[in-house]
């Protein structure tokens, strides 16, 4: 059959990797009460320093807990040098510093070893790393710096950059090779559910010191097909029950693999974020277990994978459309199995992943834990990248302890959602039942209720909308915890408030703050870290603009490594980087930052097309793994039709560009960014 470009336009919830707009609450913004005092011109005239005392002046929480705290603690040395913004078609790191790419798309790890090729199979795909590479860490094997397991997420395909029928055919970053009448090529479908999910793969420096794949028993994709066991207050409820699983129990895959968590436990979690664009539903009611992510009436998904030709369950599943008697008689539920963050283990091979949903459902873009500590709760925070949607955090109810800890800590607990206030405190409210107006009568069941409609409840519960919550780390000497909030290009002039203080924020920013009564408290200061943006429209945190070595957009991957350096990773969108308000900060980037002077370094520039996200060092901190994202994809329709891609790293020459990782090392062996 004939193929072709997907006609008509591309739905916004489609388009780069991004999110709907589906936070239609009433819940107040600060700005409605502090637009006058706080406007974005006045935050910007004046020293960030100066609006936050302004705006704080009345109470203290806020600095003395950032006094208190941060006077403690050492400073970390960056000591390399700063590089500068590049639109360059390759990376770039400082002078003493080496870089490889390393584990691209198609690499083999696993069965027979079926070597990259575009023509590559869906069954080949299985047994290699997946696209997309994203959140990322590093598992050493008996506390080696040298052999380990690297575990990453692979969170969306470019269909144009996977299969060989794409060739010559006039399609963009968002495009798929399809039937005449809409349907799609089963392999094709079955390589795309097996190019995302989870890698696991065996890693070892040779004597030269080149890191090499090792053919290895724990070497494993994890992929959108995948079985899955549901834990938590969710699993057997309604609202999971489905043809694949009458007692809701199981589901199958994991999807849209942002960032991840590492457990006090030494596990990994992968969030699932972008998950609902995955689905069609062509019901004429969608309720807010859908409705509330973004899924509307519509017969399209992402990749129309539920249109595959055979037919099969595990494809025909991605339309939650209701066709049978019952909902074990279709997949008007499959939706709601999605939207988790997934625990898998990866030091055992045979373990069946685990969709913890104790810890929410939503566009779940990684998790951070505090440090464990023994018989205290485990404590874990995940923000919902989306615009205007809220940071959480869990907080369990069994304490830590070290000789028995597992997932099961995940599964009994409380999840809080955050509120900042203009003042520059914050706190944790609970959705649980009973708490914040989270009754029957309101609308919240019971607690699976509650958990399924994380986004509802934290609407009711009067949680602070924010701008696009991306990761979070925690300073491991401090406690202190940050998120990026990317942008939001949709906060209007009356919606800013003082932790999202511009309108149409097109830099975004990161926040911090102190848990003022251990991590497992409710009440908690905040302050801005960094305005991100141009040398016009930026503050650090001392009140001055970044300078040509610092300025970035759009930030996004986080990381505060062990000598508490903080790494920022940027991820400006495809229709944005290099043009207009974005051309100043050339290619996606990461920079490293001083927690005490707010003092910020380019460290790393990356190939056209791309973000940087995912950072990990090895135990020793001489080895750093970076990953490089959507390399290409700025290629236009046009531009692809004719093989005049714009970026073809990391292979070069006319090679399609594919997503890998950077292992990142010193010439002089030492610790990376002192
Ligand atoms: Fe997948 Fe929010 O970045
Ligand atoms: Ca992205
Ligand atoms: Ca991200
Ligand atoms: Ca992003």
């Amino acid at each position: 059959m004939k193929q072709q470009q997907r006609p008509g336009e591309v739905d916004p919830i489609l388009a780069d990797g991004d999110e709907p707009l589906s936070n239609m609450s009433s819940n107040h913004y600060f700005g409605d009460i502090l637009q006058t005092r706080l406007s974005r011109r006045s935050v910007l005239r004046g020293s960030l320093a100066t609006f936050v005392a302004g705006a704080m002046a009345t109470r203290l929480p806020f600095s003395s807990a950032f006094a208190a705290e941060g006077s403690a603690a050492a400073a970390p040395s960056l000591g390399f040098s700063a590089i500068p913004t590049s639109a360059a078609d390759t990376v770039v790191v400082p002078e003493g510093y080496r870089v490889q790419p390393f584990i691209p798309l198609g690499t083999p790890i696993s069965g027979n070893m079926p070597a990259y090729s575009l023509a590559s199979s869906g069954d080949d795909q299985a047994h290699q790393v997946g696209s997309h590479h994203d959140g990322m860490h590093f598992f050493p094997l008996d506390g080696s710096s040298s052999d380990g397991l690297l575990v990453l997420n692979h969170e969306y395909v470019e269909p144009r950059f996977l299969h060989a029928a794409a060739a010559g055919l006039a399609m963009d970053r968002s495009g798929f090779p399809q039937n005449e009448d809409g349907s799609r090529d089963d392999d094709q479908v079955l390589k795309e559910l097996n190019a995302h999910g989870v890698t696991v793969v065996r890693v070892r420096a040779d004597d030269q010191g080149q890191w090499q794949v090792v053919e290895d028993a724990h070497n494993r994709r994890i992929t959108g097909l995948t079985p899955m066991r549901l834990a938590g207050p969710v699993t057997g409820t309604e609202h999971v029950m489905t043809q694949y699983s009458p007692d809701g129990s199981m589901t199958r895959g994991t999807l849209n693999n942002c960032a991840h968590g590492v457990t006090p436990w030494d596990t990994y979690l992968a969030a699932e974020e972008n998950w609902a664009g995955y689905f069609a539903n062509s019901d004429t009611e969608i309720d807010r277990r859908q409705a509330r992510y973004g899924i509307e009436t519509r017969d399209t998904g992402r990749y129309q994978w539920h249109r595959a030709t055979s037919g099969a369950d595990e494809y025909v599943r991605f339309d939650a459309s209701t066709r049978g008697a019952s909902a074990s008689d279709d997949y008007r539920n499959e939706p709601h199995t999605f939207g988790f963050m997934v625990e898998i283990d990866p030091r055992d091979p045979q373990s069946t992943p685990v969709k913890r949903t104790h810890l929410g459902r939503f566009a779940h873009e990684g998790v951070i834990f505090a440090p464990a500590e023994e018989g205290r709760p485990v404590v874990c925070y995940s923000g919902d990248d989306a615009r205007f949607e809220y940071i959480y955090k869990y907080v369990s109810a069994r304490p830590f302890e070290v000789a028995t800890a597992d997932g099961s800590l995940l599964d009994e607990g409380t999840l809080y959602v955050a509120r900042f206030s203009d003042d520059g405190s914050g706190e944790w409210l609970a959705l649980a039942p009973g708490e914040n107006g989270l009754t029957p009568e309101n609308g919240f069941a019971d607690l699976a209720d509650i958990l399924v409609n994380t986004r509802s409840a934290a609407d009711h519960a009067g949680a602070t909308k924010m701008d696009r919550p991306e990761w979070g780390a925690v300073d491991p000497v401090t406690g202190q915890v940050y998120f990026t909030l990317t942008n939001n290009t949709e906060r209007g002039e009356n919606q800013t408030d003082a932790v999202n203080p511009r309108a149409d924020n097109v830099f975004g920013q990161i926040v911090r703050w102190q848990e003022l009564d251990g991590h497992s408290g409710t009440r908690f200061a905040w302050d801005l870290f960094v305005l991100a943006g141009d040398q016009d429209d930026s503050r650090d945190l001392t009140g001055q603009p970044l300078d040509d070595a610092a300025i970035f957009a759009s930030p996004d991957g986080l990381w505060v490594d062990p000598d508490r350096r903080v790494w920022i990773q940027t991820d400006i969108s495809e229709s944005g980087m290099n043009q207009g308000v974005y051309e100043v900060f050339g290619n996606n980037q990461m920079l490293a930052a001083d927690p005490e002077s707010g003092t910020i370094k380019r460290f790393l520039t990356g190939p056209i097309g791309q973000e940087i996200t995912g950072v990990i060092t090895t135990p020793d901190q001489r080895t750093m793994f970076v990953n490089v994202q959507h390399p290409g994809a700025t290629t236009s329709a046009e531009a692809f039709a004719s093989d005049d891609l714009n970026g073809h790293w990391p292979d070069g020459g006319n090679a399609i560009p594919r997503s890998a990782t950077l292992v990142i090392t010193r010439e002089d062996g030492g610790i990376i960014g002192a």
